[in-house]
């Protein structure tokens, strides 16, 4: 057998490209939960960090997505502007995302003059060129808040899994994508009432007319290298019928239309962009941020066809993000994502995760809890990483359970990865003086040859299952090889060639060269891990570049797989502990606390949902229902429209007006218990609902033929009960 170790320093590739990576813009109204990361921010973290590691040309964007009904919805939740909000919650979930190791090149904000001004434009392009249709239809409309209903200020239930609080513009149960005229039941989220319809002018973006190219270009061209989830999704949506969407709202909060757009009137001073026609332009604007705050010039990034767009985004984005921004791209002259590799749901503990239910758990949370550095620091950041990488519902809806957390750190990250590391650092301490040991041709084994096929294996295997965004899987090939290195050293066995080599109390050269051999191959292994975590666990990677006193240049891609990496003789750090044990207690108090946590919130939304009704109860007194009737009880009543001609206070009686009614058929005389309420002059003319049937009453001495309906406001004030529009006297009433 050759006992070279193969030369496989070989000149990789050299990779070219461009790729503008977008991770969807959460909304700045509220903290962000550990589902959102594992669904978009994570994997993009993760794909970005290895097109880095291979010198691709890459930027990273994301931002805050400032518009949309979601942020003066928490605005009047916190009793406040939605200015305060998004200007309170951008910087956090910024300061989230690093403490994560999410490392965009630019943290943008779609309330930006830059973006309004890009969106502006944009819409003006597509609306110039006629791609956009003007209609006017019937919206929904809250009368009590004089305000059209779009988006979140309407809610119902899903048409599709039957969730009774979707809101007009998607589902959050079952993700899907919905218009207010799709709910079940809708109502107001401002006011609690049922809308009604009102008509109003808006521009649409014509799907419709975009089939063609839809049904070829996703269920054609990428039917094979997009998930199937995201195909599928796209494909039911378009089998279902593409119709011209609306791109604008009557909003008092967005970016404005532009004023030079042909068609507006006076009455569109209110119309916005709706968000998710302003949102993902955010990706155009926040690449023109980035370059100029680098010199760089953005347009190659938008419209080089040799740029790939990445996407990444959660199951409930993807209809967005493959069909309409695809169509606005393409109608405007931009190249089209190469990919969106959408992830599917993270539930936690057997529920859906749920910022407002408490069922959740949010990055600032688990920041707070475990990586502030008197409670774990960085290395925990990594624990998470690693955690909902390993679960990621890449291609179904996956679990996120604590003591599945526990498990992956303590069978993982420390009994395979960290205690591979550790082993090898204190064995070459102890057995190699601190350096990094030679290897001796003449005693390389089959073993070792194994051990080099097998990293360069597994560099080959982890860098095809990166590109084909499969992270899940990349992430278990890195731990394998840790779990392979492990084996390795416990088939070699340095530590007995130490205490059985000996002659003389002295070690035998050979003996040494076995244990510098087998030292070595760890070494470069760990190089490799190094390397391979990088994208996944970046703190970890940064830890051991530290312990082996390389610069982080050594983690780029071109040296995966080589085993030359660290020189002979050079000498390396004591070990740090890269992750510690979690204990039982830590996690039954995370348990604890997410049962709390979602008590608290059922009990607020409980208390608020019985303050509304006390409020509601102490507004209006509603009298109770009365026992019910059938059809012919209520049939009985002979109720007519009258009007009144004649009305005068009734003598020693302050209550009472003597009322003539023109009935059509006849003038009554009707003695009426109203005379607080209204003077007998303001009456005449006025149309009410008459009891003609009712048996005559003597009342202050003058008999009564009828009674007249009356409705009592919660002030305890009378209405008249009477038609909308002046009809004529005896019409029936049923
Ligand atoms: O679902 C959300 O949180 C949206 N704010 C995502 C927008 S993605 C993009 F279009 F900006
Ligand atoms: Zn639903």
């Amino acid at each position: 057998m050759d006992n070279q170790i193969p030369d496989i320093n070989t000149t990789p590739t050299k990779k070219i490209g461009r790729y503008l990576i977008t991770a969807a813009l959460p909304y700045a109204n509220g903290l962000k939960h550990i589902g959102h990361l594992a669904g978009a921010y994570l994997p993009a973290d993760i794909y970005v960090r290895y097109l880095k590691a291979q010198k691709r040309d890459v930027v990273f964007v994301c931002g805050s997505d400032e518009h949309g009904t979601a942020i003066p919805i928490q605005a009047m939740k916190e009793g406040t502007t939605a200015q305060a909000i998004i200007d309170k919650y951008h910087p956090i979930v910024a300061q989230n995302f690093a403490d994560l190791g999410i490392e965009f090149d630019i943290y943008h904000r779609t309330s930006s003059p830059l973006h309004h001004e890009t969106a502006q434009a944009f819409f003006t392009e597509l609306n110039n060129k006629g791609h956009l249709e003007v209609k006017t239809t019937e919206q929904y409309f809250d009368e009590s808040k004089a305000t059209f209903l779009a988006d979140r200020y309407i809610k119902g239930t899903c048409p599709v899994c039957g969730n009774a609080d979707a809101y007009g513009d998607q589902c959050e149960k079952c993700g899907s994508t919905l218009s207010p005229d799709m709910l079940i039941n809708p109502v107001s989220t401002l006011s609690g009432n049922a809308p009604i319809k009102k008509e109003t002018q808006h521009w649409y973006l014509p799907l419709n007319r975009h089939e063609a190219f839809l049904r070829e270009w996703i269920l054609t061209q990428h039917k094979q290298d997009w998930r199937t989830s995201v195909v599928g999704q796209c494909k039911s949506w378009i089998d279902g019928g593409l119709q011209p969407r609306a791109v604008t709202r009557d909003l008092d909060w967005g970016i404005k239309l532009p004023d030079s757009t042909p068609g507006i009137n006076a009455n569109d001073q209110q119309k916005v962009l709706y968000v998710w026609f302003d949102a993902p332009i955010g990706y155009i604007s926040a690449t023109k941020q980035w370059a100029a705050d680098h010199q760089k010039d953005w347009k190659p990034y938008w419209y080089a066809p040799d740029t790939k767009l990445v996407h990444f985004v959660g199951k409930d984005n993807i209809v967005f993000h493959c069909i309409i921004f695809p169509v606005m791209l393409q109608l405007h002259g931009n190249i089209l994502p190469e990919n969106v590799p959408a992830n599917e749901f993270m539930n936690l503990e057997g529920d859906k995760m749920s910022t407002s239910k408490g069922w959740s758990i949010e990055m600032e949370d688990y920041i707070n809890d475990w990586v502030k550095p008197e409670n774990g620091g960085e290395s925990m950041a990594d624990v998470l990483r690693y955690y909902l990488t390993q679960i990621a519902p890449e291609t179904k809806d996956s679990e996120f359970t604590w003591k599945g957390f526990q498990e992956a750190n303590n069978s993982e990250l420390v009994n395979i990865f960290g205690n591979y590391i550790n082993r090898t650092f204190v064995l070459m301490h102890k057995l190699c003086k601190g350096k990094v040991p030679p290897l001796h041709a003449t005693l390389v084994d089959a073993t070792d040859h194994q051990l080099v096929a097998e990293i360069k294996a597994a560099a080959i295997k982890i860098e095809s299952l990166l590109e084909a965004y499969k992270f899940r899987e990349a992430l278990f090939e890195v731990i394998d090889i840790a779990r392979k290195g492990n084996k390795y050293m416990q088939d070699k066995q340095p530590w007995m060639v130490a205490k059985n080599a000996v002659i003389d109390g002295q070690l035998t050269p050979e003996g040494q060269q076995q244990i510098d051999n087998c030292l070595h191959l760890c070494l470069q292994l760990a190089a490799n891990l190094a390397i391979f975590i990088h994208p996944f666990l970046p703190f970890t990677a940064g830890k051991l570049c530290k312990m082996m006193k390389v610069v982080p240049k050594m983690l780029e891609w071109e040296n995966a797989g080589r085993i030359d990496l660290l020189k002979v003789g050079y000498s390396l750090r004591e070990p740090q502990l890269l992750f510690r044990k979690i204990e039982n207690e830590e996690i039954n108090y995370q348990l604890e606390k997410l049962k709390a946590k979602a008590q608290s919130a059922t009990t607020t939304i409980m208390e608020s949902t019985q303050e509304a009704a006390q409020a509601t109860q102490d507004e209006v007194a509603i009298a109770p229902v009365s026992p019910e009737i059938v059809f012919d009880d209520f049939a009985k009543i002979d109720l007519r429209i009258g009007t009144i001609v004649a009305a005068q206070k009734v003598p020693k009686a302050d209550k009472l007006l003597q009322l003539s009614v023109d009935l059509g058929f006849e003038t009554r005389t009707i003695v009426s218990g109203i005379a607080q309420h209204f003077a007998p002059e303001a009456i005449i003319g006025k149309q009410v609902t008459v009891v003609v049937n009712l048996a005559p009453r003597k009342m202050r001495g003058i008999e009564s033929n009828g009674m007249i309906l009356m409705a009592e406001d919660s002030e305890g004030k009378l209405h008249f009960v009477h038609p909308s529009t002046a009809i004529n006297n005896g019409a029936g009433v049923k």
